[in-house]
Formats: C-alpha cells, structure tokens, sequence
C-alpha cells in the first residue's frame, strides 16, 4: 500500500508536541511492515536541518498565486516533500502561534494535495492529522476525487479534539474511516456533537513510541547504555548525571520527574501540588515543562524561585523545552507523574516505561488504557497480557495526586528489592507500534474496500 501523510509537525525536525513523535513513529513502523509511506511538510525556516539527510530541490510548481518550491529529505529513514511556498508563510521562525496559521495551515494541505496531483501521485490513503490538516478531507472530496486521485481514501485522526472543533468536525463528515488515540479517549469523546454522528467510522487506537529513537541501549544523552538485565545499574548513573547537571544533592533519593506542555490539559495544580508533597516526603523533583502561556510561565517562575530558598538541593524546574534533557529525565528519574485533566493517548508515560521509570498517572483517555495499577488493576492488566505497572488515581484534586504519590514513594522507601523488579518489569512491556501499527493497517485496508 502507499499511503501519504500530510502533516504540520514531524519528529525530530519540527516537534511540538506528541503530534510530531506519532507521524514520524507510526510512519516508520508501517513502512518497516513492507508498505510505501511519504510525508508532506511544510519547509519552515525553523527546521531542525541537521536531522534531515540527502536534502535536495524536488520540482517547483505554481499554485494559489505563487511559485511552491518542493524539497526532498530523509527523516530517521522516511521520504519527506517539503513544500516551501514563496509567499512566506512558513518563514515565521516557528510552527505554530502566528495569527493566521487556519490561513497557513490551510494553504498548505490545498498545495499538499495539488501536489500529489500535479506530480502524479496516487496513494491508497491520505492520513491527515487534527485541525491542523482537517482542511485535507473536504479539500480532497470537494475538489480531487474525480482526478488521477480518485482511487485514494481519507484516514483522519484525532489527536486531540480541544483545538478547532469545527475544522475537526468538518473533516470528520469527509474522512473515509477516522481515529482517535486511544479507546478510552475515543469512548469520552463519543458524545461530542463532532463526533457523535460519525461513531460508525471512528475508531480507538493506541498510540506507541519509536523502540530505536527512544531506546536506553543506544541513547547519546545517558552515561551507560542499559536494558531490562541492568536497569539499576544504568538508572543510577543516569540518576547521578541528571543531579549533577541539575546541580541537585547527588543523594539516593526518590525522584520525581515531569515532562510536559504546561497547558490546563495538563494539571497544572495537580502538577504544583505533587512538587511539594514529593519535596515533603523527602524526594526530589525535576521538571522539563514549557507554557505557552506567559501567565503560566510566570507562575512557574515564581514556584521556582519559591522553591530556591528551602529546596535548591532537591528541585529543580527548567521552564524550556529541551529534548537532550528529555532522554535523561526519562532515564534518571524513579516516576514519571503525567497527572492530566484529560489525556487522548499521552506519551511520556510510555517513554517512561521504555527507561524503566515508574508511571503515576490520573486515569483518563490513553493514561487509563496504558498503565495499570500495582495495588488495583492486576486483572484488567492480565487482561492485556500484561502485569501491573505503575500507579493510578481517579479525582484531579490534591486528595487525588496524594493517594498515587503516597503509594508510589513508600514503594520506593520500603521495598526497593519490589521496585527495582517493578523497573525491570515494565522495562519489558511492549508500547511500540508493533500492535497499533496493525491494527491502523487493517483500518488502511477497510478504508480502501469503501466505495
Ligand atoms: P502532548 O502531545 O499533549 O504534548 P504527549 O505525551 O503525547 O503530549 O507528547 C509529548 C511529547 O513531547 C513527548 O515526546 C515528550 O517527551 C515531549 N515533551 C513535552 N514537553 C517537553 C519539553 N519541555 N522538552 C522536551 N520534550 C518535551
Ligand atoms: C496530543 C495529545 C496527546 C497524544 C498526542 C499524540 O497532543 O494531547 O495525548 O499523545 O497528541 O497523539
């Protein structure tokens, strides 16, 4: 099968958010399984450049009053067209937070698709990807079905359905089969009235992680390569670089890492509170959050020079976004707390999981599908074929986030014997794509059956 992504974020050249991880992981293991697989992007000035290989110019065409430029690449082993088109409008040093990116965005999924037309494309499917390329799916059905393309069909996913409902419920009208990702999220989603008439067609897929992008055997940004056979070893020295970069006391102490977004999504209050109750039970904090929102920077500034005077040897908040960082908090990191108001897959409990850091999560959407509690979900997990592998709480209050962290640090304090077999433990659990990646190919094939 050829399928085609149209896309605004990819990892690692343009990544936002998880967004960017799934098109570049679902990707790779789909075209691993033996299928053809192309990205289009738009050719920001922003790129990351140095994880493109074999760059060169494609064609030029004329579309929507300027000349497109096309520029070809390898991304971690993908084929990607980047449309440059000369107007500017991707010449804005970023990918989102323009003004107009609706305008943007949809200028770029029309030239996307005359592309494909003018250079004599035709996939099976076109997988495009939340609001960002929602404009595919009508674009497409309204104005290129009778043309070379007509063979192709329209697979959307949802990745999240609190940014531009309408563009999503529009695409959702024109898409031939449509997915979110995850079931649980795909089930409280079910009654939005974007989403209700179209049940019949949409589907809950997990996502996975990328076992060779995100793989503690072979990461440049750990001291010592490890897998499941010496994860203590590897997490203890992970553990002293991170608090030797961080400048944070080099003691044995539980820690607590954080990743994410700062956005509402997020849990923002729940995140504040698990600092200090973790700093109260003696453990440490480290914090990898960037907020797009200049109040919620400014509160965590605040919280952090809050926290300088009592705790600078145990907590540490680093308001940027650094993905090296990223690898090592992964690593160096006993938990990994994702205590989200809502979660349609989520993706740093899985990394987590791959470096042998513990999961404390509010069960919603994908967090609830994905970890299963030590003390309470041993059943559902066999169910999956899994064992227990983190810890779980329901209400997004502090009485919430306590009852998990509570759990998670007196596991960590009493039995470290347990613990260390919990880490080797989830270590072995598979979230790669090796599963979803069927089951999107089994929904590749069904879409392709339509009439
Ligand atoms: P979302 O897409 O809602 O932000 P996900 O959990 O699906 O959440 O994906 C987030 C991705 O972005 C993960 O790969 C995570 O490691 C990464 N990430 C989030 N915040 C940062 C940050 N400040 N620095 C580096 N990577 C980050
Ligand atoms: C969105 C969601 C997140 C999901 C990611 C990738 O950004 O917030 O839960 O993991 O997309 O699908």
């Amino acid at each position: 099968m050829h399928i085609v992504h149209i896309a605004v974020e990819m990892a690692p050249i343009a990544k936002v958010g998880g967004l960017g991880d799934v098109v570049t992981s679902l990707s790779r293991a789909v075209q691993d399984l033996n299928h053809n697989v192309d990205i289009i992007l738009p050719k920001y000035d922003c790129l990351k450049m140095n994880n493109v290989k074999d760059f060169r110019f494609h064609k030029s065409y004329f579309w929507g009053g300027t000349e497109i430029k096309v520029w070809f690449g390898k991304v971690e082993g993908l084929s990607v067209y980047f449309l440059e088109p000369q107007n500017g409008l991707f010449w804005k040093g970023c990918v989102y937070g323009c003004s107009n990116d609706g305008e943007r965005f949809g200028f770029f999924c029309h030239a996307a698709l005359e592309f494909l037309l003018q250079g004599g494309f035709s996939p099976d499917i076109i997988h495009c990807h939340d609001w960002s390329s929602a404009p595919v799916a009508w674009l497409f059905k309204e104005q290129y079905t009778h043309y070379g393309l007509s063979k192709s069909r329209i697979v959307f996913t949802i990745h999240n359905l609190e940014f531009g409902a309408d563009l999503i419920g529009r695409a959702m009208t024109h898409a031939d089969k449509a997915t979110t990702v995850s079931p649980t999220y795909s089930q409280e989603v079910s009654g939005n009235p974007v989403i209700a008439p179209h049940l019949h067609k949409f589907h809950g897929i997990v996502n996975g992680i990328d076992p060779d992008i995100w793989d503690p055997l072979n990461d440049k940004f750990i001291p010592i390569p490890y897998t499941s056979e010496n994860v203590v070893e590897g997490k203890t020295a992970a553990k002293e670089a991170l608090q030797q970069k961080l400048g944070l006391k080099q003691d044995d102490l539980p820690l607590v890492g954080i990743i994410t977004r700062l956005t509402h999504q997020k849990g923002i209050h729940l995140i504040k509170h698990a600092i200090w109750r973790t700093l109260e039970r003696n453990g440490q904090v480290v914090l990898l959050g960037s907020a797009p929102d200049p109040r919620i920077q400014n509160d965590f500034v605040n919280l952090a020079n809050q926290l300088h005077s009592t705790y600078n040897d145990r907590a540490r908040l680093c308001l940027t976004y650094d993905e090296p960082l990223s690898h090592l908090i992964y690593a160096g990191a006993d938990f990994i707390l994702v205590p989200s108001i809502f979660e349609p897959c989520g993706l740093t409990q899985l990394t987590a999981m791959r470096y042998g850091s513990i999961p404390v999560v509010r069960k919603t959407g994908g967090l609830y599908d994905t970890v299963f509690d030590v003390d309470h979900d041993k059943k559902r997990a066999q169910q999956c074929g899994l064992g227990p592998n983190g810890f779980s709480f329901d209400g997004a209050d502090a009485a919430g986030v306590d009852y998990a962290l509570n759990r998670a640090l007196s596991a960590w304090y009493d039995g470290r014997d347990w613990f260390n077999s919990l880490c080797k433990q989830v270590m072995e659990q598979d979230w790669s794509w090796n599963r979803p990646a069927l089951d999107y190919l089994e929904l590749y094939h069904a879409a392709r059956k339509l009439t």
